[in-house]
């Protein structure tokens, strides 16, 4: 089964987010599904230990660059969806989970800055690709967005989609309820209600859709 790795070297770019998002939704969806948590902060742990997440989900905690390969071997001869979470670094542990992967993710948020490190991300698969001598499918993921965008995000992801990027539509908006995964564990079904909780979950449904069908070879230009 496929090996997601999240991978951005921008901290804050919203990669523990969008993995919460990606396994409850597929969860949901009814896959199972293993998060692995390479991060040294451990957002998924902290996440995932207040309780209550869905139960086809698991996650393994402090996984390091000696037993990262074998964890993920294990995990997909079990037939779950494997997602990877990273610290927001470029490391040899962030370019061995991406040589792992069968789609690396890197959230963005739309400014120069973010654009500017997160673009680091896919020359790390880059060299990757080079060392392994096979393509390693990639794209990005707007984060954090608003519903009527900046002249910069516009820039930025036209520019992007020049260079033959795929971007995954729809992009991950800015919403409380997002934010409260992380206050609440669980997934967003379970939260207390934060503002409108239909649109979050279409979202969040919309994105992880959006990811499936390019496990499945389905959607997005490939940028190899
Ligand atoms: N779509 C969103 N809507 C609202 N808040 C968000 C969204 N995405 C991320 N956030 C918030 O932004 C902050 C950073 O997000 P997150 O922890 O997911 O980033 P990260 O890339 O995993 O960071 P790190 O590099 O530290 O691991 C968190 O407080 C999170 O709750
Ligand atoms: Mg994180």
């Amino acid at each position: 089964m496929p090996v997601v790795t999240i991978a951005s070297p921008k901290g804050g770019a919203g990669k523990s987010t969008a993995a919460v998002i990606l396994g409850t939704e597929l969860a949901h969806a009814g896959a199972a599904v293993t998060m692995i948590d390479c991060d040294p902060n451990r957002s998924l742990t902290l996440w995932s230990d207040q309780g209550d997440i869905p139960p086809r989900i698991q996650v393994l905690s402090d996984v390091g660059e000696s037993d990262l390969i074998k964890t993920v071997k294990q995990h997909d001869q079990d037939g779950s969806i494997v997602i990877i979470d990273l610290e927001g670094v470029a490391s040899r542990l962030v370019s061995r989970a991406i040589s792992q992967a069968d789609l690396v993710i890197t959230p963005m948020r739309g400014t120069t800055l973010d654009a500017t490190i997160g673009v680091r991300a896919l020359q790390l698969v880059a060299e990757e690709e080079e060392a392994l001598d096979r393509s390693i499918p990639h794209a990005v993921v707007f984060t954090m967005t608003r519903n009527i965008r900046s002249k910069q995000h516009n820039g930025i992801e036209a520019s992007l989609r020049e260079q033959g990027v795929d971007i995954i539509d729809p992009s991950l908006i800015e919403r409380a309820a997002f934010a409260a995964l992380f206050e609440f564990g669980g997934d967003l079904r379970t939260i207390p209600p934060q503002g409108n909780m239909e649109t979050a979950q279409a979202n969040a449904q919309g994105f992880a859709e959006a990811v499936y069908a390019r496990l499945r070879g389905e959607a997005g230009e490939s940028a190899a």
